[in-house]
């Protein structure tokens, strides 16, 4: 099966004269349906590697394959339409639309990109519903919690069914109560819908419960594993 995202060998550097190396070569598939958490110290190139992976940025050197194709052969807008047609964004604050109400907010995507049908709706509303809002449609972002807030923004991002959802510490602005709420709906989200989920998370409670741990390292992959397979390496060895 063609891998969602593929990068080979993807470098970034910032700045002219004086570069700052964010990410160094670095090797990196995603799968259909995988959950995937990004860990790592602040300024590791979480979020450089993210925003690569999201083509929301283009590499300094190495390619990016989006659903198999090379991002460096698309122009701008090219690149904008594969963005919008497999991947959905969540960032740590959920820029909800003030003047616009729950169910607004989350059919954003749809009404920017197209045609909005009797199914989209359905879909968003089921989401809605799913997350915990079924009740509150009409509402405005300011009348809601952070959490559900954050889910708004979730459903949002699954509006146009994506293949992979990219989240940068989408419970970073959460306590951590709520962030474990949401953190664990994602996961569930994931299992349900059979999307692909990558997020950065500080959290290394949290980052366990994803099915692989991608550790970052001064702009390099550190360590790259599946969880399960840590669990029950753990696991045979406390029955061994
Ligand atoms: N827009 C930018 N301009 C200059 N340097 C940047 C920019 N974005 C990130 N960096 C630098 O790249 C490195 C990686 O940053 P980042 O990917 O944001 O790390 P993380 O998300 O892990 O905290 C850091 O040294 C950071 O200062
Ligand atoms: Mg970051």
């Amino acid at each position: 099966m063609t891998p969602i995202v593929e990068a080979v060998e993807l470098s970034k550097s910032y700045g002219d004269e004086i570069k700052t190396w964010a990410l160094r070569g670095v090797d990196f598939r995603i799968d259909q349906g995988e959950f995937i958490a990004i860990v790592g110290a602040s300024g590791s190139g979480k979020s450089t590697l993210l925003n690569l992976v999201g083509a929301l940025d283009r590499p300094s050197a190495g390619a990016i394959y989006i659903d198999g194709t090379e991002t460096s052969t698309l122009d701008d807008s090219g690149l904008a339409r594969l963005r919008g047609d497999t991947i959905g964004f969540v960032f740590q604050f959920h820029y909800l639309l003030a003047e616009f109400n729950v169910l607004e907010n989350a059919m954003m995507p749809l009404w920017i990109r197209r045609r909005v049908s009797k199914d989209d709706r359905k879909w968003v509303k089921e989401l809605l519903d799913r997350v915990g809002l079924g009740g509150k449609f009409k509402s405005k972002p300011a009348e809601l919690s952070g959490g559900q807030q954050q889910r708004v923004a979730i459903v949002r991002a699954l509006a146009n069914r994506p293949k992979l959802i990219l989240a940068d510490e989408p419970t970073g602005n959460l306590d951590s109560q709520n962030g474990a709420l949401v953190f664990e709906l994602l996961t569930e989200l994931n299992r349900e819908l059979g999307i692909a989920f990558m997020l950065v998370t500080h959290d290394d409670r949290l980052a366990c419960k994803a099915q692989r741990i991608v550790a970052m390292e001064d702009g390099n992959i550190a360590a790259d594993y599946k969880v399960d397979q840590v669990e029950a390496a753990s696991h045979s060895a406390l029955a061994g």
